[in-house]
């Protein structure tokens, strides 16, 4: 992973798979290229290898099952999203909590299979420990904020600036802030205050124009990263 970063997670969009995902896909891989901006998208497992074979872009999975290989009927497991053409994977989203001894079980196994993980947490006071768990970032997303279109960087700046200080702390750990990311200002001010990334769903998703958002947090990106220089 490269930073800054832009985590755009499809969720079970009605676009989130089959052809519309493709494309969406395909536009978004368009403007990490002509940007030098990284973009990870987090796809359904459905989609992993279909999207991995026409982008170069990271694709991600949005969750993994922390079981073993042998009889678990419906389990999805980092052996095979990484068959599939993944990247990485989401872990313990708010949407699809985990346990602790699960999401250590993940990072570990990934690691040895060479998938990056990016394990999500609901307040700043776990990301140290859960980044002495060793996931290549962690992303802070205030639950109640998730698809509201009101950001965190707004309506809860004080979680990111905790979080910074929080991250610190963990040699190597990368902070990626996400709830309500919607404008490229939202993105300046993530990463102006110290995040590394953002995560996004709704505001992309369901966008008339989806590339024209991602272009503008690409540009809130570039602009906070000048900035610092
Ligand atoms: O994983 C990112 C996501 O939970 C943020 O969702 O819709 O608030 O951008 P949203």
């Amino acid at each position: 992973m490269k930073f800054p970063i832009l985590i755009i997670n499809f969720k079970a969009y009605e676009n989130s798979y089959g052809e519309k995902a493709l494309q969406l896909s395909k536009s978004i891989d368009k403007v990490a290229r002509e940007s030098g901006i990284e973009i990870v998208v987090a796809v359904p497992s459905t989609m992993i290898h279909r999207i991995s074979k026409e982008v170069s872009i990271p694709v991600f999975a949005q969750h993994v099952d922390a079981v073993p290989e042998g009889a678990h009927t419906g389990a999805v497991t980092p052996e095979m999203i990484k068959e599939a053409g993944a990247a990485g994977t989401l872990v313990n989203h708010s949407e699809r909590r985990v346990r602790a001894d699960e999401i250590d079980d993940v990072i570990k196994r990934s690691r040895r299979l060479g998938l990056e993980t990016i394990v999500c947490v609901d307040r700043y006071e776990l990301v140290v420990p859960i980044g002495l768990l060793g996931p290549d970032a962690i992303l802070v997303e205030p639950p109640e904020l998730i698809g509201t279109g009101v950001s965190v960087s707004r309506a809860r700046p004080e979680v990111i600036t905790n979080a910074v200080e929080m991250v610190q702390k963990v040699k190597g750990l990368k902070l990626i802030v996400g709830a309500g990311i919607s404008t490229g200002d939202d993105v300046y001010t993530s990463i102006k205050l110290g995040a590394h990334g953002i995560g996004v769903a709704s505001a992309v998703m369901k966008s008339k124009d989806p590339s024209k958002v991602v272009r503008e947090f690409v540009e809130g990106a570039k602009r906070a990263v000048s900035e610092r220089i």
